[in-house]
């Protein structure tokens, strides 16, 4: 949530700050706003709304280009989404400007006692506390580090801040605890983002900040301390994508753009994850086998979408490795006292590596003793870095808000680890493992196919626009499909969208149904465990009967559902525990082209945002 940009160097600050945001208005939509240091003095501006009606205010009203800036999209918190809660949020005599993610949660006594001394807050926001403390501390201190330092020891809560003052005309200012924040070091000038997305342009030279810790940036360099300026260590990488991973590339939407890169996603997630010997190799994992022998427990913790690739999970770990799995929303995970030790093992399953209530969930579980793996999209984010062990998914940057191609690789990953706890506890044999391995090999090019396909699910969609209600039913590994299919429609269309377990039907869902009620049904395969089919299809009989109009999503080849679908999405025959893999494809199409049919942005959801970086 909120998206933050700092810059200092050679170029014009306010096109690189202007440049990052786009780049990171998926963070937050409620507002933009900027501000450049320039021949001693600060100017800055700031509009509710998206970024672009800050690019308007700032054409009516140019800002000089200056040599160092910040800037700021946001998701709002303290405040509604107003010009005045924008930010930067500056001090009383304009000469430090703030940019925030995060909650700062004293934010009222500190308030309060600035008030006392004579400040006027002009916000309603948590943040602006933080300019006015920090024009004190530079006034007796003369150094915005050392002022950051001193402020930051007395905020509670998550924060990241970034911070420019006019009397330090070439230095930028950052403070992390808990959100993002990540530094790009250039040729004679730096960068501070949220996200590597930022300033992928202009570097892919990146340097993780870790917790607690200030950074100040100047031309020259970058310096790392901790709260009380002890120097710290930091771990600097290189980012493995290029700029045009970040663009559009010709698509209406980043949307589509992913739904279309999850053949190559599943595929690059793949790659390199058997040795020479035959074995699976997961080379980050970095727990070792003993450890993974000896775990009586899987504890599986995630939000959203990835949440439902957890529930997957628990399918293929449970039946592979005879392991018993939990798998819990992570907001509530951690506030229901769990049961943990050092023999569990916690997957964390995270896109972006920076979910709030994943992280405070893993800290929780680490806390008790138990082991943390990480499954995440995002190289140097929070998450893994606070794993004991990680694998990552290899989708490349998912720009949109709705989770796409995060979650074919977040399923690939916990299929490879499901299978590597076989492996390691004997439950499995190399030759099963490699069966498995080629057949989510061969599901990358099962998506392609169904991509293909997918002009009579855009057409469906685009003749349900008026409807108020689509109901989603699935079984086994159809279930969370259902419950993906429903957040989609929920996220995109704003629909109200439910998924049920099939099974259920009769305990309470039937009553929904009424006449020409659209119900998409997820139907196992027909081989496998036939039993799920045959019980499936008389479920589509019950609706149907009932006056609903069935959507049927099947494999090919499965006749027995074809009297009782209105309407037939055919998906390529796989493995029953990799069905998912296929089968959410086409709900992804159906919500995009559903949200765009009732004039929806696609790529950034009212009140959503993609990163959840408070509780
Ligand atoms: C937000 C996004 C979802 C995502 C969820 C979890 O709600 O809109 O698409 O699934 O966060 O995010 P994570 O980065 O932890 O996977």
């Amino acid at each position: 949530m909120c998206g933050i940009v700092g810059y200092v160097g050679g170029q014009s600050a306010l096109d690189v700050v202007i440049a990052g945001l786009r780049r990171l208005e998926y963070r937050g939509y409620d507002s933009a706003g900027v501000a450049v240091l320039s021949d001693g003095s600060m100017a800055a501006a700031k509009k509710a709304g998206k970024l672009v009606n800050l690019e308007k205010e700032l054409d009516g009203r140019p800002l000089p280009t200056g040599s160092a800036g910040i800037g700021h999209t946001r998701w709002a918190t303290h405040g509604g989404p107003t010009d005045a809660n924008a930010h930067p949020h500056l001090d009383n005599a304009g000469r430090v400007a703030v940019v925030h993610n995060g909650i700062i949660e004293n934010f009222a006594p500190l308030r309060a006692e600035l008030a006392e001394r004579g400040h006027t807050l002009e916000s309603e926001t948590d943040t602006e506390v933080v300019s006015h403390l920090l024009a004190e501390e530079f006034s007796s201190c003369g150094d915005l580090a050392e002022a950051m330092r001193l402020v930051c020891r007395r905020l509670e809560g998550a924060f990241t801040l970034v911070a420019v003052h006019a009397d330090q005309p070439d230095v930028v200012v950052g403070a992390r605890r808990n959100s993002p924040l990540v530094v790009g070091v250039g040729e004679g000038e730096a960068f501070l983002a949220s996200d590597v997305a930022a300033f992928i342009a202009h570097t892919r030279s990146a340097i993780e900040l870790g917790q607690d810790q200030v950074v100040e940036l100047r031309r020259d360099g970058v310096t790392v301390t901790d709260f009380d300026g002890a120097p710290a260590d930091v771990r600097s990488y290189h980012v493995d994508w290029d700029a045009s991973a970040a663009e559009k590339g010709g698509y209406d939407y980043f949307m589509l753009k992913e739904i279309a890169e999850q053949p190559k996603a599943v595929a690059d997630t793949l790659l390199g994850r058997i040795d020479g010997g035959g074995s699976l190799r997961l080379d980050e994992l970095r727990i070792p086998d003993a450890v993974l022998r000896e775990a009586h427990k899987v504890v599986i913790v995630a939000c959203g979408t990835a949440f439902h690739a957890g529930l997957i999970a628990k399918y293929a770990i449970e039946h592979w490795t005879r392991v018993p799995c939990e798998v819990e929303l992570a907001s509530e995970f951690r506030y229901r006292d769990p049961i943990l030790d050092q023999r569990t093992l916690v997957i964390a399953i995270s896109q972006s590596g920076e979910t709030m209530d994943t992280l405070m969930a893993l800290r929780h579980a680490r806390a008790q003793g138990a082991r943390v793996l990480a499954v995440c999209n995002t190289n140097g984010s929070t998450i893994p870095r606070e794993s004991d062990g990680v694998l990552y998914t290899h989708a490349g940057p998912e720009v949109a808000v709705a989770s796409t191609k995060a979650f074919l690789t977040q399923l690939v990953a916990v299929y490879l680890l499901a299978l590597y706890l076989g492996q390691v506890r004997g439950t499995k044999w190399g030759d099963e493992i490699r069966s498995v391995v080629r057949d989510l090999a061969r599901i990358a090019d099962d998506v392609d196919r169904v991509l293909e396909t997918m002009e009579p699910v855009r057409e469906l969609a685009r003749s349900l626009a008026d409807k108020d209600t689509v109901l989603f039913l699935g079984r086994h590994v159809g279930y969370p499909v259902a419950l993906e299919g429903a957040l989609k429609l929920k996220e995109l269309a704003y629909m109200h969208a439910e998924g049920f377990a099939a099974g259920e039907l009769k305990h309470g869902p039937i009553a929904l149904i009424e006449e020409d009620l659209p119900v998409v049904v997820v139907v196992p395969s027909p081989r496998g465990r036939s039993v799920l089919h045959d019980k499936i299809v008389s479920n589509i009989q019950e609706i149907r009967a009932r006056g609903a109009r069935t959507i049927v999503i099947a494999e090919e080849g499965d006749e027995a559902v074809t009297p009782y679908a209105d309407h037939l999405i055919r998906i390529p025959a796989t493995p029953v525990l990799l069905q998912p893999m296929v089968s959410t494809v086409p709900l992804q199409v159906f919500a995009c082209e559903l949200a765009t049919a009732r004039g929806n942005e696609v790529d950034q959801p009212r009140n959503l945002a993609k990163s959840v970086t408070v509780e």
